[in-house]
């Protein structure tokens, strides 16, 4: 078991920053399978019964390759369907929720905490009940803002419309007095630049994740299931549902190198 892979399932492309710090915080004998349901995303938009549906489709894919762990990179699934996924197998599944709740829990100064991420990820509360869970005095401010999902796809992430739409959305956090704020969507990290401007420099960003990535690595060392020795390089596997040639353009660009082991596949049974 310690040598087969780990699972890191996001709905497209944005999960590849919980890839990212994966691959920095974990041994490099791991070998990630990576699958981004693209024909689909995004899943933000979309109601929980859905999300549900699809994250289980994705889960059972990825486990019928042997994987040891999974990592629900994506905010929205780990918000809505966490619970699902964890009864639909034998395997420990992370999400990202709790990991990004507890580190903002951390780092905050004053108990007032803002939130930000997809609709339904906001509409679940899911943050809020896990903010409420390590800190119960913490009042929460959460807010949806669904423009910076394709702000970030379309890499529109440092010009004038990615600087009003984060003063728009994010205007009234400063009035509320936050002190930190919880990057909770995938794709938001790459908006940190300008979310930083619009809320000010006393505030403390918090990317969900470094923090999920070190909370998977505690989890499979308590287990005996971290891996050993070095990886034969090219081990990591790509899955897309849908054309692989903007993610391969856009992921190599991400991860700083090329994607050697990129496939385009139907998840379904
Ligand atoms: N991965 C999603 C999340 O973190 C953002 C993209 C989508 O809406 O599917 O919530």
């Amino acid at each position: 078991m310690r040598d087969a892979g780990i699972g890191v399932f996001d709905s497209g492309i944005g999960g590849l920053t919980v890839f990212k710090a994966l691959r920095a915080a974990l041994p490099p004998g791991e070998r990630l399978l990576y699958l981004g349901d693209t024909a689909r995303v995004p899943y933000g938009t979309k109601s929980a019964e859905t999300v549900v549906r699809y994250a289980l489709e994705g889960s059972r894919f990825l486990g019928r390759r042997g994987i040891k762990a999974l990592v629900i990179a994506c905010n929205t699934m780990s918000a809505v369907a966490l619970e699902e996924l964890r009864k639909d197998t034998e395997i420990p599944v992370v999400g990202v929720i709790g990991p990004g709740a507890e580190a903002a829990c951390r780092a905050t100064g004053r108990r007032v905490i803002g939130v930000i991420g997809t609709a339904a990820t906001i509409k679940s509360g899911a943050y809020t009940r896990a903010i409420a869970r390590h800190l119960p005095q913490a009042r929460v401010v959460d807010r949806a803002c669904p423009l910076f999902v394709p702000l970030a796809e379309e890499g529109w992430v440092d010009n004038e419309v990615a600087r009003a739409t984060a003063a728009l959305y994010l205007q009234d956090f400063k009035s509320e007095g936050i002190d930190t704020l919880v990057l909770g969507c995938t794709h938001y990290p790459l908006l940190e630049g300008v979310i930083g401007e619009a809320v000010g420099p006393g505030v403390v960003l918090v990317d969900s994740a470094r923090a999920t990535a070190s909370v998977v690595r505690a989890r499979l060392l308590e287990r005996g299931l971290l891996a050993e020795g070095p990886a034969p390089a090219g081990e990591d596997h790509f899955f897309v549902t849908d054309s692989s040639d903007r993610f391969r353009e856009v992921g190599s660009r991400f991860l700083g190198g090329p994607l050697l082991r990129l496939e385009q596949v139907d998840i379904q049974d």
